[in-house]
């Protein structure tokens, strides 16, 4: 766990926040945007100086100790068993310790995410809201889809299923809004954030491939040939098999339409997929495997 207040000075309005999660997709950009803004930022993460790890609550304590406010990523996924009980005794130390805001970041259309929802709100802190995202455009690029990309082929069992992707930098931009902004738009609240349009994900392997001006080519599969792909990439059975099952109880089209979640908190539109994949591809983390 790092301590930096990004300027040798905490900030006596924000004061220090805790980012769960702080390097990897959503909670990476948070922290920068706080930093960004003057404010004291702490990391939270198994690999951070004094880890914080969700399967390891003694390690808790030590990372809300003195914090005013906390971005709280759930890992693996917030819809996963346990993860709501997790959410839950966290919120709940949280509120011991003095923390005034918490930010949940929850997933669209998720059963078990909802209980995570739950849970944060049940613990009563001053101010708690939640960020509910659409599907990660970063997933082509910094989760589960990028080696595929580079490797020419997207395989996925999701064929005609429109998704809003939604680009980790407008979840970053709302959630540091709902940790550092009037406390009454959004304590209580729910944001649902998407991208402004849906694309299926072979529009989107297009678009990335149109963007990296090289074939990438979208493969259908069966959930259960997903799952095996996982493993057989060294990806743990257990978790494979939750994420595949996920996967098959989310992707029947039910969280296809666009929100105006990210106009309603920032007043602007959400960036759209084909400036993710232009800006993305400018970076040459798409460059083939060999
Ligand atoms: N990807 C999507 O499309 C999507 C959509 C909606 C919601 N979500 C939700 O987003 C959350 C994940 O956020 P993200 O995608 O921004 O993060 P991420 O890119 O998956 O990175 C995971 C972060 O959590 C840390 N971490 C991993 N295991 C941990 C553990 N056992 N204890 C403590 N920290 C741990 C990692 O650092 P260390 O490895 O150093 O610990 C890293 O900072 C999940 O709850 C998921 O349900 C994802």
């Amino acid at each position: 766990m790092t301590n930096d207040d990004g300027n040798g000075n905490e900030n006596t309005r924000t004061g220090t926040v805790l980012v769960l999660g702080g390097t990897g997709k959503s909670g990476r950009r948070v922290a920068e945007r706080l930093r960004a803004r003057g404010a004291g930022v702490r990391i939270g993460s198994r690999g951070t100086e004094t880890p914080f790890d969700w399967e390891r609550p003694e390690t808790w304590p030590a990372a809300v100790s003195g914090v005013r406010s906390a971005y709280v990523a759930y890992s693996p996924d917030v819809g996963f068993p346990g993860a709501s009980e997790a959410v839950g005794a966290f919120a709940e130390l949280a509120v011991r310790e003095g923390v005034q805001r918490l930010v949940l970041l929850s997933g669209r259309g998720e059963p078990g995410a909802r209980r995570s929802e739950e849970a944060l709100f049940a613990a009563g802190a001053p101010a708690a809201s939640v960020v509910r995202a659409s599907f990660f455009a970063q997933n082509f690029s910094e989760g589960f889809f990028a080696d595929m990309v580079r490797s020419g082929a997207v395989a996925f069992p999701a064929e005609g299923v429109p998704e809003p992707f939604i680009d980790a930098g407008d979840i970053a931009d709302v959630a540091v809004e709902a940790l550092t902004g009037d406390p009454a738009r959004h304590a209580g609240r729910v944001h649902e954030v998407t991208g402004p349009r849906a694309l299926t994900f072979p529009e989107a392997v297009a678009e990335v491939s149109a963007a990296v001006g090289r074939e990438i080519a979208y493969v259908p599969l069966a959930f259960e040939a997903f799952r095996d792909g996982m493993v057989g990439q060294g990806a743990p059975p257990e978790f494979a098999a939750r994420l595949t099952e996920l996967f098959g109880e989310i992707l029947d089209g039910r969280n296809s339409a666009a929100t105006g979640g990210v106009r309603d908190v920032l007043g602007r539109e959400a960036a759209d997929f084909s400036e993710y994949a232009k800006r993305t591809a400018a970076t040459g983390v798409w460059a083939p495997s060999s």
